[in-house]
């Protein structure tokens, strides 16, 4: 469960420089922790024609809902780019159940390069929620999740073996409400109550400003 911590002054920038360094798979996550980075990453590379970029998770909801990740990704990120990746969206519309089989279909055979997840104070990554049954899945790549936070939409999320076979797993961790979960996922016992502390890539990398690895 290896863990480089990274405590810098800029976090999103350390990530948007992993991000453009990215070739292949990459699969964003949502929230309001990575939209500064997306932008930088756009301005650091307007060319992303060689990537496929992913979602570690989606709300169900219609592409320009406003609680959707493909819309924060279109709108700080593709929407600023000179040639598009290939965009793997979950189609939210069409259900959380549909749209997860559908994602898991799609994923066949991938590997993601680089996934960037963030962490919900109550140590959720992606949509893996707490003692949730998406912590268990071995043979889905994609499953339908319940939300436990705001916003209480069903969502669609990888599981932890698609992320276990990604080459690099980088979570982007910012503000002092985050320290008690960045501890539970990165200095305590894993555990079945904070995801983050079960979801590692092939490497594991933790990105993180002061006020979150306070309690390091
Ligand atoms: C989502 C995410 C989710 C997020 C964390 C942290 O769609 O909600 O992918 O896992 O990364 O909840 O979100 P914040 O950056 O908003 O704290």
């Amino acid at each position: 469960m290896n863990v480089e911590i990274r405590v810098v002054d800029d976090p999103p920038r350390a990530a948007a420089e992993l991000l453009v360094e990215a070739a292949g798979h990459v699969a964003l996550s949502g929230g309001s922790t990575p939209g500064v980075a997306y932008e930088l990453a756009a301005a650091l590379r307007p060319d992303w024609s060689r990537l496929h970029v992913w979602f570690g998770d989606d709300r169900a909801v219609p592409p320009d809902d406003e609680r959707s990740n493909l819309r924060l990704a279109r709108e700080t990120l593709l929407d600023r780019l000179d040639t598009q990746p290939e965009v793997h969206r979950i189609e939210g519309e069409l259900g959380a159940e549909k749209a997860a089989a559908r994602y898991d279909e799609e994923l066949a055979g991938v590997t993601l390069d680089l996934a960037l997840n963030g962490i919900g104070p109550d140590g959720h990554t992606a949509s893996i929620f707490p003692g949730a049954p998406a912590l268990d899945e071995r043979q889905r790549r994609a499953v339908a999740a319940e939300a436990r936070l705001e916003p209480l939409v069903p969502r669609v999320t990888l599981t932890p073996p698609v992320f276990a076979e990604a080459r690099l797993l980088v979570y982007l961790v910012t503000g002092e409400a985050k320290a008690a979960a960045a501890r539970r996922a990165f200095a305590d016992e894993p555990s079945r109550d904070t995801p983050a502390s079960l979801v590692r890539g092939r490497e594991t990398v933790a990105i993180l400003d002061a006020a979150a690895a306070a309690l390091l």
